[in-house]
Parts: structure tokens; C-alpha cells; sequence
């Protein structure tokens, strides 16, 4: 290949990034590139690409954090080469994940906070995956030493995320999913007593139901199981699913008992990346006290010349986004994160009164007592010509991102809207938002677009 001409170099060199003739044909998708490319290339490339991906902000889909203090991200940025797991080469990192565990159990009401174990995880399924572990352990333990067959352990849940789907699954434990019912989404401590016995390794409620951001009735679950052990001796534990709430209810929540106040509690998962308000990547699983956790769950790995006892299914992990809890911890405090949780709330509420005035619309959840946010449905027997699938689509066009969706189970005709309200969703964001909705609403109504969608067809519709 003949040498370049110094012309050339200099066009390369100076040449403005789009008119230069590497990217002047599109990038190879699925075949491995053979050639390099100058970085500044490359990365105009990817960036512009992303221009695709919906704005995060505007996407009242997620309950994960998409605001972040200039701090967290100098902080991200700072830690981007630590590994979780390497505790001898980041001894500070794992000295700092250890806080947040009892800063954690402390919050959560932990009869032995400080003496008490738990992790950190990517999210709240690993640490859903590893709390249900805990409890499978436990349960075969005891009936292992009642000379019991330990073949058929069963799980009782509410309406849960899919990651109990996944445990259930993957560790084989049967899942009796109380079915949502009309006028019914969460479970009640009667629909629990039915599904219990000898074979039940655990209750889990949800703090802040996914479908409908309501809180399940921990403390009168735990009360039924108290009478229930009273009656045929069987002692079964709960693990909270608290993914949003348990970042909730500690601030603006008191009066809600949840958690290891109650001796039933064995362990509490939560989402650092949720209500945490910590960046993507973030769960924790804490358990009571030590002995809650199975010694022989626990791996050690090589600390500081002794041994780190580590429970967890990754191995590498970022160690950030730990780093960043932290920060919010020291930063905010619980006075801070009560001001966050209790504006997203207001904010919440707000966006349900304007909901409920607008005509078409029934508020199932006002905002109140739950997870901050609203959800709603079309006002029974109405046919406004459009769906609340039609509605997310239009409001699309403005960048929102609002979806729609069928309940399960039972409940498949339902079709509801959920909007969640987090840090970083301000009231001003709110209130063109609601200006949004209705407009949108007046130009389906003017251009009726599903006639004749009855809701058990709209109950078939994927988004
Ligand atoms: C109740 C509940 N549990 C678990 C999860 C899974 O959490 P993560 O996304 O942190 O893995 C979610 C996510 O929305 C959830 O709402």
C-alpha cells in the first residue's frame, strides 16, 4: 500500500468530523470492524445514534433514578475502575458498602443493626434471587432435621415483579401468585392463609406493588401468620420486596410498620437505583440479624490478609454506585431524602386531582400511601373512540413516555396507566405534562382513531 501523501494526512487531520470519508458510508452492525477509526469518529457516531433512545427524564415509565447530582456523576466517574469485589485492592470501597449495609439495617429497624448482614447487588432481582435463596436454605435446614421431605417448597406472593417468576424458576420453588381480582390488587392476609403450609418457605409482600404502586399489608400478613403458627406450628417467615417502598416508607411513611420491627421480617430487599436515588446499578438484600443467612450461602474471599465473607451471584461488579449511596446517605440524610420523597409525592397527587378531573378517566391510585406516582383507567363503560394505548402513542410525539398496559392474571381485561413520579420530576415538569394529556385527549377525541376497540381487545394489545 503505497505511503499516504502529506495533502492527505492534512485533510484527515483537519477534515470536520461528518465530511470526513470514514464516515461517509454507514458503520458495520454485525460484522466484527476490521479497521480502527479515530475516537473523535467513533464516539459522534455512537452519541448520535443514542439521539434515538427516548429522553430519561421524560420517561414516567421508570422507577429508576435518571437525575443525578453533579457530584454523583464526578463521584461515578472517579470510581469507574473499582471493582465491587476486589475488597484487598479497595479496602475503603468495601469498608464503604459495609456502612450503607448498617446505615441500612438501621433504617430498617434491625434489632442488631450494626451486628447484622447484608449486601450490596446490581439491582433488586439479585438481591430478591439471594433473599429467597436465604430463605430456601433455611427452610430445608429445618425440615432436613425433622427427618421432612424438603421436594416441593413454595413461595406466596402478591401481584410481584418478574424476578420472583425468575427465582421461582431458576431455584425451583413453586410460586402461589395470589391473582389480582377486580377491586382487589394486592393481597390481604386471607388470601395468604388459604395458600400456606408445611412446604411454605416465605411471605413476600411488595412495598409499592410494580402494576399499581400500592403498598401490600405487611404488618397484618405478619399478624395472620402469627395466628396461623399458633394454630399448626408452622413458622413462616417474610421477606419484604421492597425495591421502591423501603426507600419510601422510612421518610414519609411512618406511620406503615413494614419492616424488622416486625420479628416475622427475615430480610428486606430494595433498589438503591430506585428510590435510593442512587445511579443504575445499585440493589441491596439485609437481613435481620447474622443468623438469618446460612453460613453456607456464604463464600469467603481473601480480605486484607483475612477473609471476606461475600454473598452474592456477580462476581466483578462496579463499585460506584455503592460509593454513591453512600454519598446520598452522608449527604441527604433522613431529613433530605423525606424533603425528595415527599415533594414526588405531592407532585403524585397533583397529577391524579388533574387525572380525575379530566372527564374520561377513574384514578385507582391517587398518590397517597404508596409509591409517588398515579395510575388510572378509562371510566367503566365509556368509549371515548380512543384506548389508553392510543393516548401513550400520541403523547409520544411530545416525548413522553406514559405507557399503558394489561394488569395480569386474573385482572387481563384491565388495562391501566402508570405515572411515576421521581427525583427530578418538578411540579412545573408536572403541570405540562397534564397540559399535554389534555390536549392530547381533545385531538383523539376529534379523531377518533379506535372506534370500536372494546377493552377485552385493547387487553390483547403489546406495547
Ligand atoms: C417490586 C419490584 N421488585 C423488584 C424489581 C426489580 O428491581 P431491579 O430493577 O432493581 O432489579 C422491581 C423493578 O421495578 C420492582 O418494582
Amino acid at each position: 500500500m503505497p505511503l499516504p501523501s502529506k495533502d492527505e494526512i492534512r485533510h484527515e487531520e483537519f477534515d470536520d468530523i461528518y465530511a470526513a470519508t470514514d464516515l461517509a458510508a454507514p458503520l458495520p452492525k454485525y460484522k466484527f470492524p476490521q479497521h480502527e477509526r479515530a475516537a473523535t469518529h467513533a464516539y459522534a457516531v455512537v452519541h448520535d445514534e443514542l439521539m434515538l433512545d427516548g429522553n430519561s427524564r421524560l420517561n414516567l415509565a421508570t422507577f429508576c433514578q435518571t437525575w443525578t447530582e453533579p457530584e454523583v456523576r464526578q463521584l461515578l466517574d472517579e470510581c469507574l475502575d473499582k471493582n465491587m469485589i476486589d475488597k484487598d485492592e479497595y479496602p475503603q470501597a468495601a469498608e464503604i458498602e459495609k456502612r450503607c449495609v448498617h446505615m441500612l439495617a438501621d433504617l430498617w429497624n434491625s434489632p442488631h443493626s450494626a451486628g447484622t448482614i447484608g449486601c450490596s447487588t446490581a439491582g433488586s432481582s439479585e438481591a430478591a434471587m439471594l433473599g429467597g435463596l436465604a430463605l430456601k436454605w433455611k427452610w430445608r435446614e429445618r425440615r432436613q432435621k425433622e427427618g421432612k421431605p424438603t421436594d416441593r417448597p413454595n413461595m406466596i406472593c402478591g401481584p410481584v415483579q418478574v424476578c420472583w417468576h425468575k427465582f421461582a424458576r431458576y431455584f425451583d420453588v413453586e410460586l402461589r401468585e395470589i391473582p389480582m381480582e377486580e377491586g382487589r390488587f394486592l393481597m390481604t392476609p386471607e388470601e395468604v392463609l388459604t395458600r400456606c403450609d408445611e412446604n411454605t418457605i416465605a411471605v413476600v409482600p411488595t412495598l409499592g406493588v410494580t402494576f399499581n404502586l400500592q403498598y401490600e399489608p405487611v404488618e397484618a400478613v405478619a399478624k395472620a401468620l402469627d395466628e396461623f403458627e399458633k394454630e399448626t406450628g408452622f413458622d413462616i417467615p417474610i421477606h419484604v420486596d421492597g425495591a421502591s417502598g423501603a426507600f419510601l416508607a422510612p421518610f414519609i411513611h411512618p406511620d406503615v410498620i413494614w419492616d424488622f420491627r416486625l420479628p416475622r421480617v427475615k430480610s428486606i430487599n430494595a433498589s438503591g437505583h430506585k428510590f435510593g436515588l442512587t445511579p443504575l446499578g445499585c440493589g441491596w438484600v439485609i437481613w435481620r440479624e447474622k443468623t438469618d443467612l446460612p453460613d453456607d450461602l456464604i463464600f469467603d474471599v481473601n480480605y486484607l490478609g483475612g477473609n471476606m465473607p461475600t454473598f452474592a451471584l456477580n462476581f466483578s461488579r462496579p463499585g460506584g454506585q455503592v460509593i454513591c449511596q453512600y454519598y446520598n446517605f452522608i449527604r441527604l440524610g433522613k431529613d433530605g431524602y423525606q424533603k425528595i420523597q415527599q415533594s414526588c409525592a405531592a407532585t403524585g397527587q397533583f397529577i391524579a386531582e388533574q387525572i380525575n378531573k379530566m372527564g374520561p378517566f377513574e384514578v385507582v391510585y391517587d398518590g397517597k400511601g404508596g409509591i409517588p406516582g398515579a395510575c388510572w383507567i378509562m371510566k367503566k363503560g365509556l368509549n371515548p373512540g380512543f384506548t389508553l394505548f392510543d393516548l401513550a402513542d400520541r403523547l409520544r410525539v411530545r416525548g413522553w413516555q406514559l405507557p399503558a398496559y394489561s394488569l395480569p392474571a386474573h385482572c387481563g381485561q384491565i388495562v391501566i396507566q402508570r405515572c411515576l413520579v421521581r427525583h427530578g420530576v418538578s411540579r412545573d415538569i408536572a403541570k405540562l405534562l397534564v397540559a399535554d394529556i389534555k390536549a392530547a385527549v381533545k385531538h383523539l377525541e376529534t379523531h377518533r382513531v379506535s372506534q370500536s376497540l372494546t377493552e377485552q381487545e385493547a387487553g390483547g394489545h403489546h406495547h
